[in-house]
């Protein structure tokens, strides 16, 4: 079967991650009898470089006849960067947040698990890791503070910035459905986190899960404010099964999260619609201060490249043999920089994908 990837570069180390990424699909093809086809699709500031704006429309059309997209990361050094300065829907990241609405990927499913072999990248104590941990985040993406009226001018006198926070029912009742899903697949525990003590958006957030989880009386169900999930994160992170929240709280939770697992590096992402479309995207940026040095980790992209063709594709058994080829280098010792430990043997950002790919 032919399939048609649009491959979103970016910037930074997207790129370099993006070639192992490929690297490894087009191994899966050889092995397993696919074609994988590519389209390459400009945004971020590649995009701001070339045509003035993060995203065209013709790139997001060229993204929404694609089978699936496949991102690097966007953006550059935050505050120093040429792209900073500019109207926020000039910004690189604004060409994400516009392919994220355009698509309608209001799911972002961020999986974070340890792997044994990392348990020494690991930053957490050996009582608390304990048996490991294992849970998927489930961040709403397509609403909240991200979306919501945003202006910066004066008031009184004084320069004044606003941001909004919206939420309606039905977008929260989606992502908890998407949740809830995920949930009946694996230890059947959701943990919603809110701010509900403070925040409207959290209580009508918290009500609607509740009548959702109604439909799910094998679930078990219990809510978390955001600042207690941070803290138990890191003191007990085995509690946690699947992990729902809104945008921003998940954006900053994942990132928590990811460096448990051993790297930012090793973090996965799928951003879904509805049905089986999605955007295949690891879960850090664009990385600048490492860029152009073949150091950067591209297992994160390898693992949504994997969730990709499961998710979007329905090839379980190909996505299987590249979650067992990760988990196998890592067993055999190979490590990039980030993940590195004593005894380990670092490897460059190419030859962990060259490895990657011969184990397949
Ligand atoms: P970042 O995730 O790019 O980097 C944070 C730190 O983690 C850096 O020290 C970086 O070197 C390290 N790191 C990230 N990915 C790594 C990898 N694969 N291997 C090894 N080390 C890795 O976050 P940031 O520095 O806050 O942001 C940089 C830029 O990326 C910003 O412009 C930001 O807006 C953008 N960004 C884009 C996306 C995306 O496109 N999905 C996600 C997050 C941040
Ligand atoms: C992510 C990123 C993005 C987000 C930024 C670049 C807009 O941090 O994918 O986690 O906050 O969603
Ligand atoms: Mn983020």
């Amino acid at each position: 079967m032919n399939y048609n990837i649009a491959v979103i570069p970016g910037d930074g180390i997207g790129p370099e991650i993006i070639r192992e990424a490929k690297k490894v699909l087009d191994r899966v093809g050889n092995v397993y009898g696919h074609a994988f086809s590519y389209t390459e699709v400009l945004m971020g500031g590649v995009s701001i470089d070339a045509y003035g704006v993060p995203l065209t429309d013709e790139a997001l059309e060229t993204a929404k006849k694609s089978d699936s997209v496949l991102l690097g990361a966007v953006g550059g050094d935050v505050g120093n960067s040429r792209w900073y300065d500019v109207a926020p829907n000039l910004r690189p990241e604004a060409g994400l947040l516009a392919i994220r609405k355009g698509l309608n990927l209001f799911a972002n499913i961020r999986p974070a698990y340890l792997y044994e072999e990392l348990a020494q990248a690991c930053p957490l104590k050996k009582e608390i890791i304990g048996d490991g941990f294992d849970m998927v985040i489930m961040r709403e993406l397509t609403g909240g503070l991200y979306f919501g009226e945003r202006s910066t001018k004066e008031v009184d006198g004084v320069m004044t910035a606003v941001d909004t926070l919206t939420y309606n029912e039905n977008e929260i009742r989606r992502i908890a459905i998407k949740a809830f899903d995920i949930a009946m697949k694996r230890r059947k525990k959701v943990i919603s986190v809110d701010k509900a003590n403070v925040l409207d958006s959290s209580r009508l957030w918290r009500k609607v899960v509740e009548e959702v989880a109604k439909d799910y009386p094998e679930v078990t169900l219990k809510h978390m404010l955001v600042d207690n999930c941070a803290m138990q994160l890191v003191m007990n992170p085995g509690q946690f099964d699947v992990v729902l929240t809104e945008n921003m709280f998940g954006d900053i939770l994942s990132d928590e999260a990811s460096m448990i697992t051993g790297s930012i590096g090793m973090l996965s992402s799928a951003s879904m619609n509805e049905g089986k479309f999605g955007m295949y995207e690891p879960s850090h940026g664009s990385a600048p201060d490492i860029a152009g040095q073949n150091i950067a980790n591209p297992i994160a992209t390898i693992l949504s490249a994997a969730m990709m063709l499961r998710f979007s594709f329905d090839l379980d058994r190909e996505a299987d043999a590249v979650e067992a080829a990760v988990q196998k280098v890592l067993s055999e010792g190979f490590r990039t920089g980030d993940i590195m430990s004593e005894g380990c043997r670092k490897v460059s950002t190419s030859e962990m994908g060259d490895l990657i790919a011969e184990r397949i």
